[in-house]
């Protein structure tokens, strides 16, 4: 009878044990449509892509980040599904007269955060994209007021009109430069 029950008690125990067991096997990965792709909270942990990029043309300075998935890509690649992208857009610092002010190096100083611009991929991801001609592949855009929430006002079929043409760099701008200064 003891032995019945020790039995009885151990099946009892591998079926909860394996029903713990059962998580998902692959993670849930949320699909995005363009524009609505949000500023993930902890993107200043993030590998930085490329940092104090200088736009005299617009007085600005920029500084990208790229997540980890996306970091792991290597010369030639194009960027894996899952890549994120997020780019801090600062307004440069200026003299009373309006011209910009300039550091010790010949950079200009950051001042106040303008807008924050993401751009990610997933699988299917750019089949929202409208106009289709203007699709970038899997690449959906969005853009933020400095808040990383408020959307700002511009319509993301500029942002890949403008970034269209870079099909061979998977459409990202700074491709090059980023494997070129990468150092791990
Ligand atoms: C007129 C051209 C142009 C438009 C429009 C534009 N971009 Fe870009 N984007 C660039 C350039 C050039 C860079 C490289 C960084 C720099 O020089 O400022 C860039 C870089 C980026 C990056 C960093 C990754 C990379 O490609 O280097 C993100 C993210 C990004 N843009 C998102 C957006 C979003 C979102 C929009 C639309 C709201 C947008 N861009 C509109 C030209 C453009």
């Amino acid at each position: 009878m003891n032995r019945i029950m020790s039995i009885i008690t151990a099946t009892v125990l591998v079926t909860a044990l394996v029903g713990c067991a059962q998580v998902p096997s692959t993670p849930v990965v949320n699909k995005f449509a363009d524009g609505e792709l949000p500023v993930p909270s902890d993107y200043k942990n993030w590998p930085k892509f490329l940092s104090e990029i200088q736009r005299p043309e617009v007085k600005q300075v920029r500084e990208i980040y790229i997540n980890p998935i996306g970091h792991r890509t290597k010369a030639g690649e194009a960027f894996p599904n899952g890549t994120v992208s997020v780019m801090e857009i600062y307004k440069a610092r200026e003299a009373a007269d309006g011209s910009a002010l300039i550091d010790a190096t010949g950079k200009f100083i950051k001042g106040e955060l303008l807008k924050i611009a993401v751009m990610g991929k997933g699988a299917g991801w750019g089949d929202s994209v409208k106009p289709a001609e203007l699709k970038n592949g899997d690449w959906i855009y969005a853009i933020y007021l400095a808040d990383a929430k408020t959307k700002a006002p511009d319509n993301t079929a500029t942002c890949r009109a403008c970034h269209l043409p870079l099909a061979d760099k998977d459409y990202v701008f700074r491709y090059g430069e980023y494997f070129q200064k990468r150092v791990n």
